[in-house]
């Protein structure tokens, strides 16, 4: 019976020690994701996000829709299975606590003018310069061109049915070019 107890307290004793572990280990976690987003999570370019300081909410609510498979991704959704909700929960307030680092890049004078004119109807929940304002959405000032087009592609396709239905919605009141134009615009917004 001691025995058992003493077996008992043991295991526990491990699990604990276990669990502590991989709360401290987050950074070592984020060794694997910096790899593609980027040292500190700031992306060299240009498909690639940075993820550093987008809000905790929208980044714990993206990696769980792709993990659960209501969110398609070529590159996360097989990654991301690999992780516990506890790791993706980490995760997300590791990234959201590091600073937004809105990159620096080249853009076309005439699509950022059109952009402009465009995101005016997306202020509302994107601000002037879509610095994000709320825990679900995503900052886009300096994010990378390239990037924002390619996710505001996917929102306008219903092949890729994506879950954010209000976004589906903008998305699909634009033409190729504004898509092009808006991403060029919040790329534009660096400071
Ligand atoms: C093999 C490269 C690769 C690795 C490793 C990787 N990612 Fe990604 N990630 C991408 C790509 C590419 C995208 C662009 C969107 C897509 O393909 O769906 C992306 C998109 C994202 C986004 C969306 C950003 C936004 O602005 O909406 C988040 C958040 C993210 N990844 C978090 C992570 C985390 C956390 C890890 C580590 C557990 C990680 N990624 C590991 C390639 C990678
Ligand atoms: C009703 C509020 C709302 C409006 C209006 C809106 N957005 Fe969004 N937008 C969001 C939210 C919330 C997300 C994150 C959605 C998700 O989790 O999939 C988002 C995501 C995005 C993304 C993807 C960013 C990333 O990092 O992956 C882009 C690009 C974007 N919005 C551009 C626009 C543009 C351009 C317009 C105007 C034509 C617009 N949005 C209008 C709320 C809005």
């Amino acid at each position: 019976m001691q025995k058992a107890l003493l077996l008992s307290a043991l295991a526990s004793g491990l699990l604990l020690a276990s669990s502590a572990h991989a709360e401290l280990n987050v950074a070592g976690l984020a060794n694997t994701c910096n790899n593609c987003h980027g040292t500190g999570g700031v992306s060299a370019g240009e498909s690639m996000p940075s993820i550093a300081g987008l809000p905790e909410g929208y980044l714990k609510n993206i990696m769980m829709e792709w993990k659960t498979g209501k969110r398609p991704s070529a590159n996360m959704t097989r990654l991301i299975s690999g992780y516990s909700d506890e790791e993706i929960a980490a995760l997300a307030a590791y990234y959201s606590k590091l600073p937004w680092m809105p990159v620096k890049q080249k853009t076309d004078a005439k699509l950022v003018k059109l952009g402009k004119k465009v995101t005016e109807k997306c202020a509302g929940c994107h601000g002037d310069t879509g610095k994000s304002e709320d825990a679900d959405t995503p900052s886009l000032h300096g994010q990378w061109s390239q990037y924002l087009q390619l996710e505001a592609l996917k929102y306008r396709d219903d092949a890729f049915n994506m879950p954010n239905k209000q976004m589906v919605k903008a998305a699909k009141k634009l033409s190729d070019e504004e898509i092009k134009a808006v991403a060029e615009f919040y790329a534009s917004q660096n400071k």
